[in-house]
């Protein structure tokens, strides 16, 4: 299996405004590829320019916020591509994509890193951290699930959560939970209907 880095991925549409999405970035050893699935904005914003920003951050409410509707954060400038990247993170890399491999599904967009810089010291390791971001993945997948394994994953997230999480992690699964309710009502509705 080949390495994955959960990033915050910036791109621009043709009017050169910026769009944020939680991406995983595959590494295949010489790249990194940025793997929109069909219909996407990040895909359609990579064809009209093809160059991100993937911003490492460890505020985990951009991952929840990301799949859940809230996708305006302080953003700058970034230093060697046209683009922006998150003002709150850690460090960030600048991408230029250098080969397209076209998919029905899933294009592969191959970006070589031009720049990167560390912009503040990572304070280690939270399990919350680590809980949030397999949420907000689970998140996307609700109706491709069976809703046990959605519920039985989320009980064992909840751990993480209760135990370790800071007021940023807390906030952060309070969205997704407001996502998994509303789920949950709907599924509700349509055996009740
Ligand atoms: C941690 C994480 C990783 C994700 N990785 C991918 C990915 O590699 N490809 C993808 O299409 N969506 C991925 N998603 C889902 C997208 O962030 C989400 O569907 C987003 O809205 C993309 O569509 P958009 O570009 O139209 O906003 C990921 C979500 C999370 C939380």
């Amino acid at each position: 299996m080949p390495l994955i880095v959960e990033t915050i991925v910036t791109t621009f549409n043709s009017k050169r405004e910026a769009y944020i999405a939680p991406l995983g970035l595959i590494h295949d050893g010489t790249h990194w590829i940025i793997a929109p699935f069909r219909p996407s904005t990040t895909l359609d914003n990579l064809r009209a320019n093809p160059v991100a920003a993937a911003s490492h951050t460890d505020d985990v409410r951009v991952f929840a916020g990301g799949v859940t509707g809230r996708k305006i954060w302080p953003l700058l400038p970034t230093r060697s591509i046209a683009g922006e990247r998150l003002a709150d993170c850690v460090s960030h890399w600048e991408l230029k994509v250098e080969k397209v491999v076209e998919d029905e599904q899933r294009p592969r967009f191959l970006c070589s890193i031009v720049h990167e810089e560390t912009h503040k010291p990572w304070q280690g390791f939270n399990r919350a951290q680590a809980a949030v971001i397999e949420l907000a993945v689970l998140t996307t997948r609700l109706n491709m699930l069976p809703p046990e394994k959605v519920e039985s994953e989320l009980k064992y997230l909840e751990i993480a959560i209760s135990k370790t999480a800071g007021p940023r992690e807390e906030e952060a699964w309070e969205w997704l939970m407001e996502k998994i309710t509303a789920w949950r009502q709907a599924r509700f509705d349509q055996t009740t209907s």
